[in-house]
Order: structure tokens, then sequence, then C-alpha cells
């Protein structure tokens, strides 16, 4: 099987629920796919447990996918691996097994060399993988599944900004578990944008009290610009998914390709 294949034709544009609907392009037939202009980000959606062409990943990808116990978090390890070159190598047309990847200090992931332009971040979770793509311009995404977390209002007291932590206190208890994962999902997109990841402190960023009212970035460290030149995109792809999508400049246009559906 091609992956290649397999994404093009299972390719599948949600137009529900975009959060932030002025901010969303529709995919006309017959676009290129990957023609992602200066001011606009793309989401990749795909399920790591559907069947991936594994072939364009590295040695040292697959013994890394060796270290998880279970066989399902290896494959589910490869096919991250597989599908973010397959994904990103459409972008730059050339073959997906050439790409070289690097690290930055804290982990972050980019492309080396004359790559180096198209950025982007992923987060994985639940059996999920989304990839945020653009051009010129660094990206955080993070997803999560909604489960019940017991901890929260430690975390909250742990990662949130104190302002943040005290109105998230004063919630309704049946609002909560929503408010958490939407806000926890949204800082750490923040977060992974910047690249600085378990680096940041507090007051690195304050969003308002989701869903009193809809998430947006009230202060974020001056070191990272203006909250307003900051985009945060929370968009519903799928019923139980949180997601969350930020980058450090206005954005234009997004779109949602979802990978062999979800
Ligand atoms: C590194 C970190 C960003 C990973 O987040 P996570 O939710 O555990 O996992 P995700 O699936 O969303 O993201 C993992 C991916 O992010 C990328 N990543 C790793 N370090 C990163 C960093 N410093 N910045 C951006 N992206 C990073 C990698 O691609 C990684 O996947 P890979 O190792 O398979 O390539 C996270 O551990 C972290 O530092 N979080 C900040 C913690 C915090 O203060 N949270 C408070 C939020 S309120």
């Amino acid at each position: 099987m091609s992956a290649i294949h397999s994404i093009e034709s299972s390719i599948h544009v949600d137009h529900r629920d975009i959060t932030h609907p002025q901010l969303y392009c529709k995919v006309s037939d017959g676009e290129h796919l990957c023609r992602a202009g200066a001011d606009t980000v793309d989401l990749w959606i795909a399920d790591l447990d559907s069947s991936i062409d594994q072939a364009c990943i590295s040695e040292a990808e697959y013994e890394a996918s060796r270290r998880f116990h279970f066989p399902k978090d290896q494959q589910r390890s490869r096919n991250t691996r597989a599908l973010t070159r397959l994904i990103l190598s459409k972008y730059l047309n050339r073959s997906p097994e050439v790409l070289e990847f690097k690290r930055n200090d804290c982990g972050k992931p980019y492309l080396e060399g004359q790559d180096n332009r198209l950025r982007f971040n992923l987060s994985h979770g639940g059996g999920k993988l989304c990839i945020a793509v653009a051009w010129d311009c660094d990206l955080g995404v993070d997803l999560e599944v909604r489960r019940p977390i017991d901890d929260a209002s430690d975390l909250v007291d742990r990662f949130f900004h104190p302002n943040e932590a005290t109105r998230f206190r004063r919630l309704p208890k049946h609002l909560q578990l929503e408010s958490f994962l939407r806000t926890w999902t949204a800082k750490e997109a923040l977060l992974k944008a910047t690249g600085i990841g378990l680096n940041a402190d507090l007051s690195f960023s304050e969003l308002t009290t989701y869903p009193l009212s809809p998430l947006r970035l009230l202060n974020v460290d001056p070191e990272w610009g203006h909250p307003q030149n900051w985009t945060l995109i929370c968009p519903q792809v799928a019923p139980d998914l949180f997601l969350s999508l930020a980058v450090p400049r206005p954005v234009e246009g997004l779109k949602i390709f979802k990978v062999d559906g979800i």
C-alpha cells in the first residue's frame, strides 16, 4: 500500500464547528493540497491505529519505537514518524525518507538545512495525531482526549496563572473538566509554539475562563510579543478531542485535513 495515496484519497475537510470560522478557508476541489501560503496554517489529523506505510522512517526512528513496552505503542510511534515524513515531504516536494530532523534544547523537533523554512509541530494522544504545518513561522499544537482528570485542581494550581486558578475554582463543578481540558491544551500549544516546553513559569500566559467566555489570550510573557499578535484557535474536529493551535502572529487561513477519517 502506498501511504501517500492513502492520505490523498482519504482527505476529508470538516466544515463544522470551527471555533473561528473567519479563519477557516474552504479547500476547493482541485486545489493543490500543500500550497500553504505565508499566512496560513494546515492542520492534519490522523488515526495512529490505521495502516500506514512505514517504509520511509529511519533506522533510529525504528529503534526509538522499540523503547515502548506494548506493540500497539510501538506501532503508534512508527506511524507518527511515518506520517510526519509523508505529510511534510508533500510540501517540500522531496522524498519522505531524505528529510532530516533535529530537536532544540527543549526537545522541539525541526527540519534541518534547506527544509528549515517549513515549520511544524505535533501532538499525539489517545491514538490520534495532529500535525500543524506552516511556512516561516513557529507554531504549537496540543491535543487531549476527553477523560476524567482527578487531579485537575492540583494541576491548575501548579501550572495555571494565579488569576486563571482563582477563576477556575469559582466555576461550577460540572463545567470544570471541559474548562480544564480546553485551557490546558491552549496553554500547552502556546508553550509548544515557543519551543520552551517545561522551562516556562506560570506567568507565561493568562487566558480567559472557558466556557464563561471564548478562549482568548489575555497576557503573555512580553518576550513573546503582544497577546493580540498571537493566534489561538481551538477547532472542534471530533466530539471528544480537545485541540489547540497557537501561532505567534496573525493567521489568515486554516485548513484542516483528516487522514483516514476520525
Ligand atoms: C514537551 C511537551 C510540550 C510535550 O507535550 P505532551 O502533551 O506531553 O505531548 P504531546 O503529544 O502534545 O507532544 C509531544 C510532541 O511535542 C513535540 N515536542 C517535544 N518537546 C517540545 C517542545 N519543547 N516544544 C514544542 N514541541 C515539543 C515532539 O514532537 C513531541 O512528540 P515526539 O517526541 O513524538 O516527536 C510537554 O511535556 C511540556 O513540556 N509541556 C509543558 C508542561 C507544562 O508546563 N504544561 C502546562 C500547560 S498549562
